[in-house]
Order: C-alpha cells, then sequence, then structure tokens
C-alpha cells in the first residue's frame, strides 16, 4: 500500500507514503493543504521530516548509526577525521590522491586575514566561545566575499568547482578560529601550523604548542580527538544542523549557515550539554557525591534540573556514541594517567538512572554529551570549549547537509503555523483606548 487515505467533510483525499533505504516510511504531505485546505502542527518537529537525505541514517530504536552507510563503531576505529569529512560531504570514502589534494587545498587556504585578529581581540576575555566562534565564522564573509553564482539548472556543474573552494576554505579556517579561541583565552600566540602533517594532528598542535617549547605529538591525545570529531561528526536533522538547512535555503552563505549553526548547537539542550554534563558531575562530587538528591531533582517537574547528557529526541535506546566514548573515556585516563573521580561518578549516575523506572519508563539514556566532556578534560580543554570541539567535529556534517540541500535546490523553508491571536479590531487613538 503505497498511499494513506484520510477522510475530512465526509471527503476521502489520498496522500503518497514514500518509502527510505532501511524501510522509513513516511507521508508525503507536499498536496495536503491544496487537496484538503489542511496543514499539519507538530511542535518541534518530532514527527515531520523536513526532507529526504543520503548523509546519515539513524535507527533510535535500535542505536544505529551510519555516515553514508557506514557504521559509526568501524568509522571510529578505523578512519581519520578528514576521511569521515570527505566521505560526508562527498559521498564516499576518498581514493589517496583524493585525501592527498583535499589536505593540500585546505592547506592552501589555511590563512586568516589578520585583521579578524582585531576583532577577536575586541570580545572580552569573558565571553563565551561559542559566541567568539559563531561571530568569526560570520566575519569570514567580509574576508571572502563569494562571487554571485546563478542558481541556474547548471548550478550542478557550473559552480561545484565554487562549492568546493567554498567548502576547503572552511574546513582550514573553523580548525584555526576554534585554535586562536582557546589560545586567546589563555593569552597565547595565535599560530596556524600545518595541516599537511596530518588534519587532527594539526589541530592537537595549533591548541596546545606552547611558545619557547619543543613540541611533542602526544598520540592518545591526537587518537582522542580524532575519535571524538568523528563520533560528533553529523547527526541528520538535529537542531543545529536543520538550522543550517533552513538559513542556506534562503541563499544564504556556507559560512552565514554555518555561523548560524553554531548558535544553535551553543544551547544547553542540545551541543551546550556537555559542558553542562561536567558542571553538573562537579555540582554532585562537591556535595558530596549526594547522586541520589540529584535524581530526585531530575525527576521533580517543579525543578528545572534535568539530568544533563541523558535522553535524545531520536534515540531510545543507548546512543552508540555514548557507548563508544564511555571506553574511550576509560582508556585516555588510563594512558594518560590520571585519576579522575568525575568518572566514577558518571558510571555511578548512569547505573543509578538506569535502575529507575521513571528513566527507563522514558527511554532516557546517555547520550554523546555524557561522557565527552571526561575526555575534553583530561586533554586540558576547558569547559567553556567543550562546544566548540563539539562544533568543530561538526562542521563536515553541517557542509555536507547545505551542500545536498542546494545540489537538491531545495525551496526556502518556510513552515506554516495555526494562529490563535485576536480577531480582528481597529485601530484607536491612544486619547480613545
Ligand atoms: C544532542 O538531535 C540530535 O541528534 C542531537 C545530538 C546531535 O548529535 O546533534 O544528538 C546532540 O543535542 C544530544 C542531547 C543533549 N542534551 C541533553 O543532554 C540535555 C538533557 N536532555 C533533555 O533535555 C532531552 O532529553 C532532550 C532535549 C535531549 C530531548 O528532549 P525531547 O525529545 O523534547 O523529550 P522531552 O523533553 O519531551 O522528554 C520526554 C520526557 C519528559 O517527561 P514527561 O513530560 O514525559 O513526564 O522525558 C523527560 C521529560 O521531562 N526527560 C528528562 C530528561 N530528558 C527528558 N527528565 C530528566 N532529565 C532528562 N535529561
Amino acid at each position: 500500500m503505497n498511499k494513506i487515505e484520510i477522510k475530512h467533510n465526509n471527503e476521502v483525499f489520498d496522500l503518497p507514503i514514500v518509502k527510505g533505504t532501511e524501510n522509513e516510511t513516511g507521508i508525503n504531505i507536499q498536496q495536503l493543504r491544496s487537496k484538503t485546505n489542511l496543514i499539519t502542527l507538530d511542535p518541534g518537529f518530532k514527527n515531520t521530516g523536513s526532507c529526504k537525505s543520503s548523509i546519515t541514517f539513524l535507527d533510535g530504536e535500535n542505536g544505529i548509526l551510519r555516515y553514508r552507510g557506514y557504521s559509526i563503531e568501524s568509522l571510529a576505529k578505523n578512519a581519520s577525521f578528514l576521511e569521515v569529512a570527505y566521505l560526508l560531504i562527498f559521498g564516499d570514502l576518498p581514493l589517496k590522491n583524493e585525501l592527498d589534494k583535499l589536505t593540500n587545498d585546505i592547506q592552501d587556504n589555511a590563512i586568516i586575514d589578520e585583521d579578524l585578529k582585531k576583532i577577536l581581540d575586541s570580545f572580552p576575555r569573558s565571553a563565551h566561545p561559542m559566541g567568539i566562534l559563531s561571530s568569526l565564522t560570520s566575519a569570514l564573509i567580509a574576508f571572502n566575499p563569494e562571487k554571485k553564482i546563478s542558481l541556474s539548472n547548471s548550478y550542478k556543474n557550473k559552480s561545484e568547482i565554487f562549492l568546493y573552494n567554498t567548502i576547503v576554505k572552511l574546513l582550514a579556517k573553523i580548525p584555526i578560529l576554534v585554535s586562536w579561541v582557546h589560545r586567546r583565552r589563555k593569552g597565547l600566540s595565535l599560530d596556524y601550523g600545518d595541516f599537511r602533517n596530518g588534519y587532527v594532528e594539526n589541530i592537537t598542535r595549533m591548541m596546545f604548542q606552547l611558545p619557547n617549547q619543543t613540541y611533542v605529538q602526544n598520540n592518545v591525545v591526537v587518537n582522542a580527538m580524532n575519535k571524538l570529531l568523528i563520533l560528533h561528526a553529523d547527526h541528520e536533522q538535529n537542531c543545529s544542523t536543520s538550522t543550517v538547512r533552513i538559513v542556506g535555503s534562503s541563499e544564504a552563505s556556507l559560512f552565514a549557515s554555518v555561523s548560524a549553526g553554531i548558535s544553535a548547537l551553543w544551547g544547553r539542550l542540545h551541543g551546550g550539554a556537555n559542558q553542562a554534563v561536567i558542571e553538573m558531575l562537579e555540582a554532585i562530587k562537591n556535595d558530596n557525591g549526594d547522586i541520589k538528591k540529584y535524581m530526585i531533582k531530575a525527576k521533580d517537574k517543579s525543578d528545572p534540573f534535568r539530568l544533563m547528557g541523558f535522553g535524545h529526541r531520536v534515540y531510545k535506546n543507548f546512543d552508540p556514541r555514548a557507548k563508544i566514548i564511555k571506553i574511550a573515556a576509560h582508556e585516555v585516563l588510563k594512558d594518560l594517567g590520571i585519576n579522575d573521580p568525575i568518572l566514577e561518578i558518571a558510571k555511578s549516575l548512569e547505573k543509578e538512572a538506569l535502575d529507575d523506572e521513571y528513566f527507563t519508563s522514558r527511554k532516557l539514556y546517555p547520550n554523546v554529551d555524557f561522557y565527552s566532556g571526561i575526555i575534553y578534560k583530561a586533554l586540558n580543554i576547558p569547559k567553556e570549549m567543550f562546544t566548540v570541539m563539539f562544533a568543530l567535529g561538526r562542521v563536515p556534517g553541517w557542509i555536507a547537509h547545505w551542500r545536498e540541500m542546494r545540489l537538491n535546490n531545495d525551496p526556502i523553508g518556510r513552515p506554516r503555523q495555526i494562529y490563535i491571536g485576536e480577531e480582528f479590531r481597529e485601530y484607536k487613538k491612544i486619547s480613545e483606548r
């Protein structure tokens, strides 16, 4: 049966059923309003698909995550982050010459107009790094003006080169901006590094290189960073990626769309949760490790406190990324010789929650943010930078979705609404009100 019937006002209307690669099915309501004069209402789009996409597949009930068909487990174990970025953006794992070309093209764009440092310096030191990153990403437009490209049918071929050059600029400049934001908070010089030494290797060098010291690469740090960036690289139509798509649908530039995505990710219900998790775990530690007290708060509807790092809009099973990060947290702390009581508190909290009917009945499991902060902390990244690291990982996913949306010529995003305000009323002069 590839259609659904709706009965309304004694009329029956057909709407087509759409089926995905993994047999997910949906009702295609593109003709709903013209056929029935009805719209749908779905706050938070909990039941609404915004597009068809070939980039990432999520199965929330079974805890499955695949990028272009490859499992997150195999990519996190075997791939480099730049390989995964290429896969997400262009659709296949790169051949060696393709990866080498991308690396060289990134290095050729790994410079930032020195005037951008003046914008960075204008921020108060107390400014949150996510606000700075979003602003600097938007400012990149001023220093990289886009040549107008027509969106005619030949958009796909005529401007693929233009699109590629813009993508490479972003892949080159965002890591530099991230390292500058991190280093300025520490009062360190702002450097560039060399991506030809390895994309993630260069990111860690740019972030952790200390002046007047020979930089010694720590492979535990590089491998942990590589894994975390891969695990954060895409997650289909989440809040920030949907933001990038809808901003890009107005033909706003890739830089402007990603800047908007960074702002959306900042929220504590989304990417900001990784910082909130560590703050929650530290609060529990400083409160004599009283986990039960925080469990009660999390279940109390009159208390705004939530168990940060728990629950997910799609996963009603373990977030596969959380499973991988939990193991990696153990390994990184052991390899770095760090004994962080926060990890034990996190594990006890997880155990307590998964034994509690409130959480199990609502299918609330640890998500990607629950353990990631423990690793960032072990890598000496300040908690205010945790969501910036999430954004750095998510850039390839945002790019991939922006490119897919533009190459598909998706329409400008413009949802409808149900109006519940005042009926018509006449204007009255202030003296008559
Ligand atoms: C990310 O979408 C993505 O893919 C996002 C992401 C990505 O990679 O892009 O995976 C990254 O954002 C992960 C989520 C990080 N956020 C947090 O950890 C913040 C804490 N979690 C929650 O705020 C919440 O679980 C959300 C925001 C993640 C999901 O919210 P939903 O889907 O809107 O679910 P809901 O708020 O309607 O909750 C359903 C029920 C409610 O209780 P009842 O009304 O049924 O009684 O579960 C309760 C909620 O109160 N609940 C929680 C809870 N999360 C949900 N109760 C206590 N603690 C929590 N963490």
